[in-house]
This record gives structure tokens, sequence and C-alpha cells, in this order.
């Protein structure tokens, strides 16, 4: 088991009120022409299969994969607990700053994710948190402190295989190669339903369906960090496509620029 501890009281900078989310300069990123890393985003909405495929990309190649949705979750999950809601953007920017988050990957590719010592990797896949979490993410105080996170976990690893909304336009602009990948919203609802249903969790159809538009809404109407595709990511539609084949496809794309690289 690789364990890495993300956040515990970092020493996030204080912000006291909203404000327009900027790219910050507090963390140094490796540039294309100074660093030997090598990072590959993975961005698209929910159910387009970004999990599944960073998890699969990371496995082939022995890369670290950084599920950054999972630390939205975490918040979403740690807040409800304590009983805050959106409205109280200084509370959640105290609970981002004092989180005790751990990440554990299982050779397999599996994460585990741990808020105060506690397994929650199941508790934070729930649909009400995937709603709360949304809502979570759309905070600017909420993105600092999980964007400054996700790059210091990145840098700590040669190449890394990252996935969620933002990586390809925010958290790491110079990432070699990005990936937008994209399905039609009723195969992302099957998708999604059939996950559930695995997993042992009530999953109607048309309610996941409405979910989804809703979430879709809210993750590409907000105004900090919205969901886009980079404008130099190569952009999948995968309704149609195996995950085998896309896997297959990104691998490619990754083999093609290793060996474009000087
Ligand atoms: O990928 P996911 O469904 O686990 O993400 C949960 C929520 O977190 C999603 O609705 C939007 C938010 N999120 C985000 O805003 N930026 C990211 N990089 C990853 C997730």
């Amino acid at each position: 088991l690789r364990v890495f501890r993300v956040l515990r009281a970092a020493p996030f900078p204080l912000i006291a009120a909203p404000r327009p989310y900027t790219l910050s300069a507090r963390t140094p990123r490796p540039t294309k022409e100074t660093s030997s890393q090598m990072i590959v985003t993975i961005d698209g909405p929910a159910g387009s299969g970004k999990s599944s495929l960073a998890k699969r990309v990371a496995k082939a190649l022995r890369w670290m994969y950084l599920d950054t949705g999972a630390t939205y979750r975490a918040v979403a999950y740690q807040a409800q607990r304590q009983g805050l809601d959106i409205h109280q953007p200084e509370e959640l920017d105290r609970l981002c700053r004092t989180l005790d988050l751990d990440f554990q990957w299982a050779d397999n590719g599996d994460l585990r994710v741990i808020v105060d010592g506690a397994d929650v990797s199941d508790a934070i896949r729930t649909e009400q948190i995937s709603s709360f979490a949304s809502r979570v993410a759309t905070l600017p105080q909420v993105r600092n402190a999980m964007v400054d996170k996700q790059r210091q976990l990145a840098a700590q690893f040669d190449n890394v295989v990252t996935e969620g909304r933002d990586q390809g336009t925010v958290v790491f602009p110079h990432a070699q190669l990005k990936i937008f990948l994209d399905a039609s919203v009723e195969e992302r609802a099957k998708r999604r339903q059939l996950q559930l249903e695995q997993s042992g969790q009530p999953a109607d159809y048309d309610q996941i369906l409405q979910a989804i538009r809703q979430r879709d809404n809210q993750d590409s109407t907000r105004a900090t960090a919205p969901l886009v595709a980079a404008e130099d990511a190569v952009k999948l539609d995968t309704t149609n496509l195996t995950l085998d084949q896309v896997e297959t496809k990104v691998l490619e794309l990754i083999q093609a620029k290793r060996s474009s690289r000087p």
C-alpha cells in the first residue's frame, strides 16, 4: 500500500472573503522546459469515464493517479458532518485548512480516502455527497486550498495522471498532455446507474439523469474554474467507445508525447 499524507493543518494562507479566483503563483510549477516530470490531465463531466481511464493509465504506466474530485468530496463530507453549508465560506475555509485527509493507493490502483483516520471512501460516493461536493467546489476558498494541495501532491512524483474538472485549465496549465473526455448525458447516467448498482446503492435512472444535468450545470457555469476544455486539450467523445478503446487511444497519445520529447 502506498500511503501519502495529503492535508493536515496545512499552512494555507487565510482568505477572509470570497474573491475572484486567480491562478496563483504561490506554488512553483515545473514547466515543459525545466522539468522531466510528465503530467497528463484528464478533465470532463461526471460519468465521462475520467476515473476509470485515469486509474487504468496510471496502472499501465505505473504512474501516480490523482483523483481530485475526492478532495472536494472529502471537504463536503466533513462539512456535512459539522453541519456547515455553502453560506458559511469562512468556516469552510477553516475546515479546508485543518482537514485531516489521507489518500492511500493500493497496488491495483484503488484509492482509499481517509478523513480523521476513518476510511470514508464509500461514504463520499453517495449521490448526496456528489451534489454537495459540486456546490462546495464553487467556493474560491475551497478551490484555492484544494488546488494548492493537488499541486503539492503531484510535485512529489515524476509522472502523474490527474483527473477532475480544471486540471488542464487551472491546476496544471503546463501539462504535457491534456485530455477532455465527454459522453452524452444519457450514456453518463447509464454508467452511473451501473456503478451505483454494483456498489449496492439505490439507482433510479431518471433521478440520476436529473442529478447529472444539475451537476453539469453547476460545474460548468460556476464563476471559479468552471468545467471547460483547455484550448490545447485533445477532446474524446466516449459515448460509443469502450474503456479499452479509450485507454488504448490515450496510451498512444502519451507514447507519442514521450517520444517527441528532447
Ligand atoms: O469527479 P467527481 O464527481 O468525484 O467530483 C465531485 C465534484 O467535485 C464535482 O461535482 C465537481 C467538483 N470538482 C471540481 O470542481 N474540480 C475538480 N478538479 C474535481 C472535482
